[in-house]
This record gives C-alpha cells, structure tokens and sequence, in this order.
C-alpha cells in the first residue's frame, strides 16, 4: 500500500517513531549504506524553495536514490498542455515518489490520490508536514521531550502555524497559537487539533496578546508574516504583525531556557529581530539542518 505524506494528519499514528528515526539518522550521517539505491524521487516545484530542495535532494542522495528537481513551469502541467492526473499517472510510470511543492492544496490532494507512487507535500497554502516533522525533532533534541512543554507560534496563522497545530497535537506538546484575529490558523484544523490534543492529553488554545502568551514558554517560534502566493502589501503586514514580533522583550517573558524557531527565510527586522536570531536562545539553524534528517527518515519510511 503506497502512503502519502500531504498532511501532518498522515504522520498520526507513527510521527514519535519518524521523530527517533530522523535522530538515529543524524547520528548515523556518513554510515547508512544504500537503502534507497534503484529509486527515484521527482521533485517538482511550483515556488521558490532553498531548504526543502537541498535538503530532499541531498537526503537522496546520501540514502543511495537519485532525486531529479523539476520546475513545474517547465513540465507540459506547467505549460497547461496536461492534466494533473495524467502528469500524476506517467510520474507513477517513471519515478518511486513524487515531492511536490504547490500553491494550491487542492492540487497536492488531485496527485496525491492519482499517484500510485507515494506523495510527500513540500509545502502547499495549506500546510507544511516536513517542516513541522524536522520542528518535532529539534524541539525533542533541544527540550529531551514533549510533554508539559508551553509552545508557542507568533505572527500569521499560515501553512507553518497549521501543521505544527496538528504536530504538537499529536507529539503532547501544549501550543498558544498567537496570532491576530484578521490572521488565525485555518478554524477546521485549529478545532482538528484542538480534539486531537485533547484526546492526547495537552491543550491547544488560541491568543491574541502576544505579551500575556510568552509567559514561561519552552519555545518561541514565527515565521515570515507574507507568505510566498499572499499578495499583502508589507506595510498592511506591519500594521496587523508588529505586536507579534520575536524580540528581546518577548522573549524575557518567557523562561530562561526558552528556544527561538523559524521554519525560514526570516525577514529580519520584521518577524524576528537580529539579535534575537542571532542569540544564543536561537535553534534556527539546527532546525534548518534538520530538514535533511527529518526528510531521510520520511523518504526511508515510505520508498524503503
Ligand atoms: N522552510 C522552508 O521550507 O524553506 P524553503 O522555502 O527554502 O524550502
Ligand atoms: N509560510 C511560508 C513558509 C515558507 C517556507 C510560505 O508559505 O511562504
């Protein structure tokens, strides 16, 4: 049976032991032999990537497969000369696993039920599932576990704020997502979530005072207040975000040993300011490394 990886939701039932899985492979860089040797992997994107193209790309490679970074405009889908199921259908022909990265979630949910081939979203205006899987795996890194852990996401309520709602869900974290009440987290998976971690024995709650919300938290974390396909000009953006803003101040609100994520690229000076980025209360980059980790243990699961 071929799996997607579209949602975080797909993760539900195995997302602590990919989390072990990406740890184990850290360690092990440099020693894991071929496992995904004769298998290719299709990588199309409609936007712009640094992080999750490199590091799918080198996760392939290091695992033995052979990754192939297509541009969706220069494909026939692209050009709108072929459907997206029968784009879906020749890659089943052609390639073990499709990554893709769409503006549009309808579009990953047409190739992923196409596909016979198993189908990982690198992003869509929905949400993010590998980002929140390497996410998982810094914070269990950093913080030793999950439980009893105050987590909480400032700024726009996008694809980022939507899959870590699902993973902390899931992982028994508590998470505030903060956010103005003009950008919340999309309200059927805050509510999903919200039953989720209720199942799970943590709490997902909403805010909108940033200040009030930091109050003793194991991890900050924002993202960009425009998103790649939102067409807000940036000093409407301003205007709704300032408040929302990782900063020194924010951050001493928070307890001493608190971490700063960002899923990246950071717009410094607006979502994040430098020292903060900078200080050394930052896991930014560790958790950019991570991408490579979390993406092999998720190539290795489903094309193994
Ligand atoms: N965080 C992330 O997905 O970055 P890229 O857009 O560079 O892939
Ligand atoms: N929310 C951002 C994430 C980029 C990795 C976007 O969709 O542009």
């Amino acid at each position: 049976m071929k799996r997607n990886i579209i949602s975080v939701l797909d993760m539900k039932d195995d997302m602590p032991e990919i989390v072990d899985l990406a740890i184990r492979l850290k360690k092990e860089r440099g020693h894991h032999g071929d496992p995904l040797k004769g298998k290719s992997l299709a990588m199309i994107f409609e936007k712009p990537s640094t992080r999750t193209r490199i590091s799918f790309d080198v996760a392939m490679s290091e695992l033995g497969g052979h990754p192939l970074y297509i541009e969706m405009s220069s494909t026939h889908m692209g050009g709108h000369n072929e459907t997206v199921e029968d784009t879906a259908r020749v890659l089943s022909r052609l390639v073990h696993g499709v990554m893709y990265r769409a503006y549009d979630y309808k579009v990953m949910d047409r190739i992923g039920d196409t596909a016979t081939v198993p189908v990982i979203s690198g992003l869509d205006n929905l949400e993010h599932p590998c980002q929140a899987l390497a996410d998982m795996m810094t914070i269990k890194e950093k913080k030793g576990g999950f439980r009893g852990k105050k987590f909480v996401y400032l700024g726009d309520g996008n694809n980022v704020c939507n899959s870590l709602l699902y993973a902390c869900a899931i992982m028994g974290i508590d998470m505030v997502a903060c956010c103005p009440a003009v950008r919340m987290p999309n309200a059927e998976i805050m509510l999903g979530a919200a039953r989720l971690a209720e199942k799970n024995g943590c709490h997902i709650s909403a805010s909108h005072q940033p200040k009030e919300a930091c109050q003793d938290a194991d991890v900050l974390y924002t993202d960009t207040w425009v998103s790649m396909g939102d067409d807000t000009p940036v000093e409407t953006a301003v205007r709704i975000f300032k408040d929302y803003q990782i900063n020194q101040e924010l951050l001493s609100l928070a307890k001493p040993d608190c971490i700063v994520m960002h899923c990246l690229p950071a717009h410094r000076g607006y979502e994040i300011t430098d020292d903060v980025m900078d200080g050394p209360q930052s896991a930014v980059f560790d958790q950019a490394e991570n991408r490579l980790h979390a993406q092999k243990a998720v190539l290795y699961t489903l094309l193994k």
